[in-house]
């Protein structure tokens, strides 16, 4: 077996780090070979709750589980980072506008950003949860100047298991038939789930549905208000799935995507498919040898360009925003 890998993860207390902490330890994230050493990052009022999950961690009694560390302070959180999961964040609370949003959550990325700049690990990678993710990695990223810019992404791969899974079940298919589906955009309403160069067991997903009543009216809809759809079911936001997307997510990024296929991840954008260069939007990327590329010459049609184009002028936005306010 190799060294152990440090995963720093925020919010650590928090419902998603609940549901990601074990899976982690239990080595979903980066394989059965690799042993793991959690650091964990929290609040000072929410340290005593992580101190918790470290001793039902400690219960796991998994083996690749090396060592947890609880830390307050993100300088500490972030030394020696190899993996960094930006679960902590701001959420918006009744009557917030969108500036206080971006200001709040600004005093957590820009300090997170310094702190993975000044000590993490040669190799980091960093996935941004914490909403608004892409913003946030973009904040992060931008007080990071010596860490290569390509090593910040934010989370759109719970909408790409959500697009999966709807569309499986339209076609009547296993999800495992369904590959080369794409989110689009920034991780909010605007996100555009393409199944224009999606299959279904080999055969276009588009051709297969063949409904574009029901693309526009009900699936388009459907994944990129799921979130809500869960808060109106659970009584609480999505946990565990976002979990479970986090885990994909920087396990494909390390270990590859599958041969024939690809995934959604939010990138720095370097002007492919007329998206704005350094803003970080969600592309079709595929990884191999721990790094990812964005899938080239995919045809856009009208349909998509329109989508695409909207979800990325929010995301440009957010950008503008946050520089008006010195976060960038
Ligand atoms: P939660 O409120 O249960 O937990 C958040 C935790 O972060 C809390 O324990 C809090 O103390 C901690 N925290 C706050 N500021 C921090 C800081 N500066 N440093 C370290 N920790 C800090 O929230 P939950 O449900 O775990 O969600 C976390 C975030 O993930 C939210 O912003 C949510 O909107 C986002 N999210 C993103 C998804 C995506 O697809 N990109 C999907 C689902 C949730």
């Amino acid at each position: 077996t190799q060294a152990p890998v440090n995963v720093t993860v925020t919010g650590a207390a928090g419902q998603i780090g609940y549901a990601l902490l074990f899976r982690i330890a239990s080595g979903q994230l980066l394989g059965p070979d690799t042993p793991v050493k959690l650091r964990l990052l929290e609040i000072p009022q929410a340290v005593k709750a992580a101190e918790g999950t470290a001793l039902e961690l400690e219960d796991g009694a998994f083996p690749l589980l090396a060592g947890i560390d609880i830390f307050d302070d993100a300088k500490q959180a972030f030394a020696g980072a190899n993996v960094a999961l930006l679960v902590g964040a701001r959420p918006r609370t009744k009557g917030m506008e969108r500036a206080d949003l971006l200001e709040a959550n600004g005093g957590i990325f820009k300090p997170q950003g310094e702190a993975i700049n000044a000590g993490a690990a040669d190799d980091i990678r960093v996935l941004v949860v914490g909403n608004p993710a892409n913003t946030n990695a973009l904040i992060a990223q931008s007080h990071a100047p010596d860490v290569p810019a390509e090593r910040f992404t934010a989370m759109t791969r719970l909408d790409h298991n959500r697009a999966v899974a709807q569309l499986a079940k339209k076609l009547n298919a296993p999800v495992g038939e369904i590959t080369k589906l794409t989110i689009w955009g920034n991780h909010s309403a605007s996100q555009y789930p393409d199944i224009f160069h999606a299959e279904v067991g080999g055969r276009n997903a588009a051709e297969a549905v063949n409904d574009e009543k029901w693309l526009a009216e009900e699936f388009i809809p459907r994944v990129a208000k799921r979130g809500a759809e869960i808060i109106e079911a659970r009584g609480a936001s999505s946990a565990a799935s976002a979990a479970n997307a986090a885990i994909d997510h920087i396990h494909d990024w390390v270990l590859g995507t599958p041969e024939g296929d690809w995934t959604s991840m939010a990138v720095p954008s370097d002007g492919s498919y007329g998206v704005p260069e350094g803003l970080i939007s969600s592309f079709p990327v595929r990884c191999r040898d721990g790094k990812y590329e964005i899938v080239q010459g995919l045809e856009i049609n009208e349909f998509s360009r329109t989508r695409i184009d909207a979800s990325v002028a929010e995301l440009a936005e957010e950008r503008e925003a946050v520089k008006k306010l010195g976060l960038i």
